[in-house]
């Protein structure tokens, strides 16, 4: 090869620099405990459970390996597991009847409804344990949808105060928290009025506040029955994946509004959002790993192709890690009773 310069020698290093070795810190369990940064506890876990009418305890959830819609008898015993586990608090969502469901979601303002019952009977039975309820016209509607549908659109300012009114019975009925899924505008503030002025300001907020529109909520849509139904998708209110900063706007707004904690949704593929939100606004900030994430583990897991449990642990740490206050899991009780057994 003519006229061509010669490459300059690689830098070889005169030697390692091993005066620092971070593998010191990882030679044995007893000192990756000692250094180790994170660590998930039951305090940490908030434990979706599904709702059933009728008196069957429990039915499984086909596309959910291990979760059940429970019975009312059911989601009390398993309150007073929850409490035994140390888990803090149940988020509780209905699948409600078909015969039930209508174009506007009406079922929702029924204060006899299956969660109201279901909120009563666990406070009446478990009243150490946290209730979290679910505002969102999607288990209650005709079509699917969170919200309103008028002329083939999500309409915004008539669903907000059919949500403030939904949180209202909801509370009335002793929701400790009240979460709101639907990602409409304005939603949180209505809500904390409406609370406010029917005298529930011991009542909190927990906002969805980056919801994703995401192919991982299909599962959960088989379990209240929602996903038959649903006409087209939800991109409209539910937040376009590929965007960051509007999930700053959103936490902005929701804790102007009267948020108490803020939650991000799905979970693992958002740790970036997550992060983002905990650093700017250092608020009790919760991650949702959501159905389609549990079911590919147990799917995954089923199949031998990954530990399982292992896959679990690492997953939830990493919430943690990243700088959720706090996950809705539905490993939360197999999390729970492994720390409990093995510290
Ligand atoms: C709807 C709602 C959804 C979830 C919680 N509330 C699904 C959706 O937005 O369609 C998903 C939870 C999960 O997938 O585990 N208000």
């Amino acid at each position: 090869m003519p006229n061509r310069p010669a490459s300059p020698s690689p830098a070889v290093p005169s030697a390692l620099d091993l005066r620092r070795r971070p593998r010191r810190n990882r030679r044995s369990e007893w000192m990756r405990r000692l250094v180790r940064e994170t660590r998930v506890g039951a305090d940490d876990l908030i434990w979706p459970i599904f709702l059933n009418e009728g008196e069957r305890a429990r039915e499984p959830v086909a596309s959910m390996p291990g979760v059940d819609r429970l019975s009312i008898a059911a989601a009390v015993g398993a309150a007073q597991e929850a409490v035994a586990l140390g888990i803090p608090a149940l988020a509780l969502f209905p699948n409600t009847p078909p015969d039930l469901r209508d174009e506007d979601g009406s079922e929702a303002l029924n204060p006899d409804n299956l969660i109201c019952r279901a909120v009563r009977a666990i406070k009446a039975a478990v009243p150490e344990i946290g209730i979290i309820t679910d505002v969102a016209l999607d288990p209650y509607t005709s079509h699917g949808h969170d919200g309103l549908l008028r002329g083939g659109r999500i309409v915004n300012d008539a669903t907000v105060a059919v949500l403030a009114e939904q949180a209202r019975i909801q509370a009335e009925a002793g929701a400790d928290i009240i979460a709101p899924s639907d990602m409409m505008d304005g939603r949180v503030g209505a809500i904390r009025d409406v609370l406010d002025a029917a005298g529930h300001e011991d009542v909190s907020i927990m906002a969805y506040t980056a919801k994703y529109a995401s192919a991982f909520y299909g599962p959960f849509r088989d379990a209240v029955g929602s996903a038959a139904t649903l006409a087209g998708d939800k991109k409209t209110y539910q937040m376009d994946f590929c965007n960051g900063d509007e999930a700053m706007i959103e936490a902005e707004l929701d804790l102007a509004e009267g948020a108490d904690m803020i939650m991000v949704k799905p979970g693992l593929p958002y740790l970036d959002i997550l992060n983002r939100l905990k650093t700017a606004y250092g608020v009790p900030t919760f991650a949702y790993q959501v159905s389609g994430e549990y079911a590919m583990l147990q799917r995954a897991a089923a199949e031998g192709l990954i530990d399982g449990e292992r896959a679990m642990i690492e997953t939830l740490t990493a919430f943690k890690r990243a700088g959720a206050d706090g996950i809705l899991t539905y490993f939360a009780p197999v999390m729970a009773r492994r720390l409990k057994e093995n510290g």
